[in-house]
């Protein structure tokens, strides 16, 4: 029966595929996934470059999602895009979705979920499960997330910077993702919560491609070189 299957390709590196996922985009008849414009090339689709099999000639559709806050736009574009994958569903298609990570974690993948389950109760979906940048992260860099007792955080950017110095009172890691151009203002923020200068301060930009960047060094130790600049960050800081 066709339908869709919304993939998790992993940080980047293709060999953080899993065995289902290729599976699945191999039996796709239609591979879809998101980009911010035309003109910009589908970061997930880059990933699974090279085991697409271009004898197949599978259908390509890239899904715009605009890099905008505005609420109306947004819900307009998640509607678009599940119609569009919705049509080539009933119209008989296999349909793979891809995403970065994982699916769950951040994805436009979940609105697009959300909007079909509730217009198309009928429509087969399923979802294969990514390696999440923050677990890829801490194997490249040999910190554990938690251990224990320990609480973690996961803040998305524009923190609002007076919950995430409450919620950093209570956490042995904080992880920060979505923009590493906001780095800089949780320093302060982490320091006045407690965060000792001895705590793991280890940050990540684009992993698992060739411009990949890490740094590991200590809360105290930081300053603006050590931050990164670009969308495709990551940031860990732990308690020791
Ligand atoms: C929209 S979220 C998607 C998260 C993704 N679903 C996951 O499971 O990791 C995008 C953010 O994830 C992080 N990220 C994902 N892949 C990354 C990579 N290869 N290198 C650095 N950060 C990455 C960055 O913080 C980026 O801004």
């Amino acid at each position: 029966m066709p339908g869709l299957i919304g993939i998790g390709v992993g940080p980047g590196d293709p060999e953080l595929l899993t065995v289902k996922a290729v599976k699945a985009i191999h039996n796709a008849d239609i591979i879809m996934c998101p980009a911010s414009n035309e003109d910009r090339p589908s970061i997930a689709l880059s990933v699974v470059s090279s085991v697409i099999d271009k004898s197949k000639n599978q259908e390509i559709v890239k899904l715009i999602f605009p890099m905008t806050k505005d609420k109306d736009v947004l819900k307009a574009t998640w509607k678009k895009n599940a119609k569009i994958m919705a049509e080539k569903v009933l119209s008989g298609k296999n349909v793979v979705y891809l995403t970065v990570g994982d699916p769950y974690l951040y994805s436009t993948w979940i609105y697009m979920h959300r909007d079909l389950e509730e217009n198309y109760p009928d429509m087969e979906i399923s979802v294969i499960p990514g390696i999440v940048s923050i677990f890829t992260f801490a194997a490249k860099v040999g910190i554990s997330i938690a251990e224990g007792s320990e609480k973690v955080a996961i803040i998305p950017s524009c923190y609002d910077l007076s919950s995430v110095k409450e919620i950093a009172k209570y956490s042995e890691t904080m992880v920060f993702l979505k923009d590493g151009r906001y780095f800089d203002q949780v320093i302060k923020v982490l320091k006045e919560s407690g965060f000792p200068d001895d705590s793991i301060f280890a940050i990540g930009q684009d992993l698992g491609t060739e411009n990949e960047i890490i740094r590991k060094l200590t809360l105290g130790e930081v300053n603006d070189e050590t931050l990164t600049t670009k969308y495709f960050s990551i940031l860990v800081v732990k308690r020791v």
